[in-house]
């Protein structure tokens, strides 16, 4: 069987976490493989760290593009990525979610006429204000291969007739999350780290969410009405506009939330798991509490979400940014738990399939 060449391209540090299963099967088959990080993210706590913690080379490449708007982030990634295929010549370039780094990643490949491969394809949010589903529409539109975490994504990407062939892999931050969570039990305890005996463990970083100054005070408002205390490590993006908002320091001093810097993907498997419950507007931990050795309990933080599974799962509950409304939300959910029914991101093995499927296409 002849191995593809697979130019892998990430950006953000979700897609250096989803990534990591997909480069260590490639290192494991000998599978010749070229990384290429744009450089989206760059601080070592958004993106170094996870290289570490998921024990990972460093890429082949960084374009270090940094931050800048959309238009700005995705031409430099687009020009940089052009360069480095026409060098390279792959047999297929693979993409990761629904980032800026995504969608240069899918131009660039598609004008080179070098198929795309996109993993997690088929993911709908049906909100025209978020940037992510722009990109994930798109990608999905130009990729010659789309791995579906589930049926229902697969269905999605039927009826919106794409051209690329569709399959059912799982998502791929299962396959990371099973792996690294028996490593972080081992580095990490409770003492270690100051724990309350009980905590929600919360992340907000959509820009629909943080880059209002009301919208956001109104969340933190609500919050702060919830009678279990909170750990908040901070997406710089949300630091940055908390500071810009002159609300940094009062929540600083806040004894009911702990806001901190960005954890490693390690601590914060730790933190999932001793966590009572998470509140959220991220995507992937939408699906990370649905693993097996998580199985959590999740309140997302938005009017809307791509990942119905998780809801239809037991594990997520989506309960909206109204200050007066959400935290009534979470007191019902946590007094009336759903139950809890089996992962519908797969088995872990989402890589070994993409990577199987790949392998074929080349023959
Ligand atoms: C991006 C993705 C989002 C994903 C998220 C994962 C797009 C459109 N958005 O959003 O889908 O959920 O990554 O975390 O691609 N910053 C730093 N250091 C960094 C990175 C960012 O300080 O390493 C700060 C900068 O102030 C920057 C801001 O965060 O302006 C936003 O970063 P950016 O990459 O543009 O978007 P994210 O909000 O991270
Ligand atoms: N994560 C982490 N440290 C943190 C916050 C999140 O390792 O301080 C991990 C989390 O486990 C998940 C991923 O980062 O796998 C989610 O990234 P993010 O929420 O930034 O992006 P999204 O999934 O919304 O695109």
């Amino acid at each position: 069987m002849a191995e593809p060449d697979i130019f892998v391209v990430i950006g953000t540090r979700p897609e250096i976490i989803k990534m990591a299963p997909i480069i260590h099967e490639c290192r494991k088959r000998g599978t010749p493989h070229y990384v290429l990080h744009t450089g989206q993210h760059y601080s070592r706590k958004m993106s170094q760290e996870f290289f570490k913690d998921l024990d990972l080379a460093a890429p082949d490449k960084n374009l270090n593009i940094g931050s800048g708007s959309h238009s700005t982030q995705t031409a430099k990634a687009l020009v940089g990525i052009e360069k480095e295929l026409i060098q390279e010549k792959p047999d297929v370039v693979l993409v990761q979610g629904d980032t800026n780094a995504v969608l240069s990643a899918a131009l660039a490949a598609v004008k080179l006429n070098i198929p795309v491969a996109h993993v997690e394809a088929g993911l709908r949010s049906y909100d025209v204000r978020m940037p992510e589903e722009h990109n994930r529409r798109l990608t999905d539109h130009a990729s010659a291969y789309l791995f579906a975490p589930t049926e229902n994504s697969k269905r999605i990407l039927e009826d919106e007739s794409v051209w690329g062939e569709i399959f059912v892999t799982g998502n791929t931050v299962i396959d990371t999350l099973e792996s690294r969570i028996p490593i972080a039990q081992k580095r990490f305890s409770n003492s270690d780290m100051n724990l309350p005996d009980e905590f929600a463990l919360l992340t907000l970083h959509r820009a629909e969410n943080v880059d209002d100054k009301e919208i956001l005070s109104g969340i933190i408002e609500g919050l702060l009405r919830l009678e279990t205390p909170i750990i908040f490590p901070a997406h710089p993006r949300t630091i940055s506009r908390l500071r810009a908002f002159d609300m940094l320091l009062k929540l600083e001093d806040s004894p009911k939330i702990r806001i901190i810097e960005p954890v490693g993907y390690l601590q914060f498997l730790y933190l999932m798991e001793e966590a009572s419950f998470i509140i959220t507007d991220s995507g992937g931990l939408q699906e990370e509490v649905t693993a097996p050795s998580l199985n959590k309990q999740a309140f997302v933080l938005r009017t809307s979400t791509e990942r119905p599974e998780a809801v239809n799962s037991g594990h997520v509950m989506v309960v909206g940014i109204d200050k007066d409304v959400f935290p009534k939300r979470i007191k019902k959910g946590l007094d009336n738990p759903k139950k809890r029914r089996s992962c519908p991101y797969g088995d872990g093995t989402a890589a070994i399939k993409i990577l199987d499927i790949l392998e074929k296409k080349q023959k």
